[in-house]
């Protein structure tokens, strides 16, 4: 059941060193091509880099958050094409976690770069440090990043006691669940 995958998956940002089998990265783009987007009109294209001179590159996108993808044997890129649909950044998203999710069913540990809105330095953002990094064809740009392998620390489900229930609400903003509801 889904919700056995989300009580245990956990953003992993330690891999072993080992490669991706090419059949589990099948299922991942086959996961990723799967996604809802709106109207259909599936804007992203993914770039999966298996290459360790590009991964290093990768892992100095942006000076925080994107270090540990040095030692990932696999990024995917989601990138899209703002001019094919104006909501590219839930597309893009709702892919991104759709790999991260396959990635724990198939054994394997992920984590998210945020690439969107973040600056490579002073002089370029991280997207279009990326775009130059792959090669990304005019127009298109990087929405986030995606380690995946195999995971090289063990990270507990967050406990039931710590999700925010506080933060939900019945009916209107601001009601709790009624008493036997
Ligand atoms: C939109 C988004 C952006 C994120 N950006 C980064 C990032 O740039 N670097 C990173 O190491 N983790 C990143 N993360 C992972 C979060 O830090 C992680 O999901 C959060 O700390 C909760 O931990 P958990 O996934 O293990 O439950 C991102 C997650 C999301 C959803």
């Amino acid at each position: 059941m889904l919700i056995e995958l989300l009580r245990e998956r956990r953003s992993i940002r330690k891999f072993e060193d080992r490669p991706v089998e090419r059949e589990k990265l099948d299922l991942l783009i086959e996961a990723a091509l799967r996604a809802p987007s709106s109207m259909g009109r599936a804007p992203w294209r993914f770039v999966a880099v298996t290459e360790r001179e590009t991964i290093e590159q990768l892992a100095t996108a942006k000076p925080h958050g994107a270090a540990f993808l040095k030692g990932a044997p696999l990024v995917i890129a989601v990138c899209a094409d703002p001019q094919e649909v104006d909501v590219w950044v839930e597309d893009a998203s709702i892919a991104a976690l759709v790999l991260h999710l396959e990635a724990h069913d198939l054994g394997l540990g992920s984590c998210w770069v945020q690439t969107r809105l973040r600056d490579h330095d002073e002089r370029q953002t991280a997207a279009e440090y990326v775009a130059a990094v792959l090669g990304l064809a005019a127009g298109l740009t990087v929405e986030a990043m995606v380690g995946i392998g195999y995971a090289a620390e063990a990270k507990p489900g967050h406990p039931a006691s710590s999700l925010s229930y506080d933060k939900v609400f019945f009916e209107q903003y601001g009601r709790q669940r009624d008493a036997g509801a």
